[in-house]
């Protein structure tokens, strides 16, 4: 394909509308139209984007044919329904991370994907674009590490006092499934994809009770077992007090990888009266900003016929399949075989 692909994108909230701004500066392609069931973000992106066509559902992107992909930056619960209407309706897909919050629904995903294979579906594991991600990922490929046998990967945000995620929560599957899923991903990524076979998880309340109605935590900790002797640790957590810290280490016969370490937004230290410091990160898009705009750039790529997709179906649904174990896990304070 070598004219422009013409996207459209579905939700406008915290994170589609910082797509739909990175959408506008990514070379292939051009932004059609939007969807929101919200008025203000429907007006939002008239007046930001200055784009005319936003709809309040999915249906009119999908039936408009001049519309050749769509981006779905919608609550978790409605990905499957969405990705399988997308591509029913001949579009391509970027659906955001997780694909499903269970496993048959990422599987009927990926059988309706399989009976459209000139279609592109991708999943939003940003982190696989992120610069520091694949150096490391190149280097455990070439034996930097040796053998890879250990992930250590956490995924903590800056507490937010309003409590967004509270909300959040009924849709987004809980903490493990809703932030460790990426680390999840990175640690399959990482060991060279196993199998996982079994999980256990714990996890507390230490700031937001409201969550308990959901039967969710605000910090927790998994453990996960693989096929073959690797293992790997996730810390997940909504309650830091100085600002958003994402960090991996892939641990090898032969050595270590550490991406991430710290919570710095830049490289500048102040030292002074208080000591030495620095500014904190303040969330996932300030630290991922630049891969969230690879990945924009790739799913374009991939589309055009350009590049090979560089996150699949696949690893989504395994993904998905392992943070439900770990969920299970939380829930039954039991170890949670995974089949
Ligand atoms: N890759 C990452 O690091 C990352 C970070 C944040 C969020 N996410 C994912 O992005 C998705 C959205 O998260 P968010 O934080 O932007 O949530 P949000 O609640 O802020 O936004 C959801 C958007 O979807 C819209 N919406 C609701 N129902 C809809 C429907 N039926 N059709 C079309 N639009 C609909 C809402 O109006 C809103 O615009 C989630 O799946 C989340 O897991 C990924």
């Amino acid at each position: 394909m070598k004219s422009n692909l013409r996207v459209a994108i579905a939700g406008l909230g915290r994170l589609g509308k910082r797509h739909a701004r990175q959408l506008a500066f990514t070379r292939g392609c051009e932004l059609v139209a939007a969807c929101s069931p919200l008025a203000e973000e429907r007006a939002w992106a008239r007046a930001e984007l200055g784009l005319e066509r936003c709809h309040d559902s999915l249906e009119p992107l999908l039936a408009a044919s001049d519309v050749d992909a769509v981006v779905l930056v919608t609550p978790t619960s409605l990905h499957a329904e969405q990705t399988v209407a997308a591509l029913r309706a001949g579009k391509h897909v970027l659906v955001e991370k997780p694909l499903a919050l269970r496993v048959e629904d990422c599987e009927r995903v990926q059988q309706v994907a399989r009976e459209h294979p000139a279609q592109v579906a991708m999943v939003g594991f940003v982190r696989r674009f992120d610069p520091s991600y694949a150096r490391a990922w190149e280097q455990v490929r070439d034996g930097r590490v040796g053998r890879p046998f250990l992930v250590r990967s956490q995924t903590c945000d800056l507490n937010d006092p309003e409590g967004f995620f509270v909300r959040f929560a009924p849709s987004s599957g809980g903490l493990f499934m809703d932030c460790s899923v990426h680390d999840i991903d990175l640690a399959r990524w990482m060991l060279g994809n196993p199998r996982a076979l079994r999980a256990f998880a714990t996890g507390s309340i230490v700031l937001h009770p409201g969550l308990q109605e959901c039967g969710d935590v605000d910090n927790g900790l998994a453990l996960v077992e693989f096929e073959g002797g690797a293992r790997a640790a996730f810390y997940a957590s909504r309650t830091m007090p100085h600002g958003h810290e994402t960090r991996t280490e892939v641990v090898g016969t032969e050595g270590i990888l550490e991406i991430g370490h710290g919570a710095a937004r830049d490289r500048v230290v102040a030292r002074d009266a208080h000591g030495v410091s620095h500014a904190a990160t303040a969330d996932f898009f300030e630290r991922f900003e630049q891969a969230f705009q690879l990945e924009l750039g790739a799913f374009v790529d991939t589309c055009r016929g350009l590049s090979p997709a560089r996150t699949t179906l696949a690893d989504a649904t395994e993904a998905t399949r392992i943070a439900e174990a770990i969920t299970r896990s939380l829930r039954s304070g039991a170890v949670e075989s995974i089949d």
